[in-house]
């Protein structure tokens, strides 16, 4: 078995010293940098676009997990990719038509993931499963760090694992992760945590990480 995969949030960094945040997240052993695109639309909070992202790809070579909180992502996916993202998630509730968009995400030869909010189905995704990389499960509402981990989305969490089978797709659960739930969402099934608030809170970002890692 192989251990948790974490992914620290930048939403919860400094961003007056983006740079060296992500390069301390990297040096702590990050496995990927998570990173919130908000529309102000999609969900009601507004974060940063591609041409952050282009600027801070320089000082990581983790990769880039972008989730995309927009609405319409067909839009804007080939700015995300051309900006250096290796995954590109969008949110099933932002798509018109999410076949075409995951083989937007695949031209680009980038991973695809798509995630659900809290209210969301699992089954929503049952016809797109042998063409997506990773479901990312929203344990809060999309919008903003710091928020309490729903754990209904654990019953959801061990649904998706049957519904994967031998498929290779990545669980991802994003919001609330501190230790207590990294320790739940894991037994549920999840393969890639996203954590904000529990990576940045203090200064020893490498003792934060490795207390997520079950
Ligand atoms: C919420 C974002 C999350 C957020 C998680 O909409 O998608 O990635 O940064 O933050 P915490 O870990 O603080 O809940
Ligand atoms: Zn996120």
């Amino acid at each position: 078995m192989t251990t948790t995969q974490i992914a620290p949030s930048i939403l919860s960094a400094d961003f007056s010293r983006l740079k060296e945040e992500v390069i301390a997240v990297d040096d702590a052993g990050a496995d990927m940098i998570h990173i919130d695109v908000m529309d102000g639309y999609f969900v009601p909070n507004i974060t940063i676009g591609p041409m952050v992202i282009k600027q801070i790809r320089a000082y990581s070579l983790k990769p880039f997990d972008v989730h995309l909180m927009i609405k319409d992502p067909d839009r804007y996916i080939h700015l995300f990719a051309d900006a250096g993202a290796d995954i590109i998630t969008v949110h099933f509730e932002a798509c018109k038509h999410l076949d075409s968009v995951i083989k937007l995400i695949k031209s680009f030869g980038k991973k695809a993931g798509v995630a659900i909010n809290p209210t969301t189905r699992e089954e929503e995704l049952e016809y797109i499963l042998d063409e997506i990389d990773v479901i990312m499960v929203m344990a809060v509402n999309p919008g903003f760090g710091g928020q309490t981990f729903i754990e209904s989305q654990l019953e959801k969490i061990k649904k998706i694992k049957e519904m994967i089978g031998d498929r290779d797709i990545k669980i991802e659960v994003d919001g609330g992760i501190n230790q207590m739930t990294a320790a739940k969402a894991v037994a549920a099934g999840a393969d890639i945590l996203a954590a904000g608030t529990a990576v940045f809170e203090g200064d020893d970002y490498k003792k934060n990480i490795d207390s997520l890692r079950y």
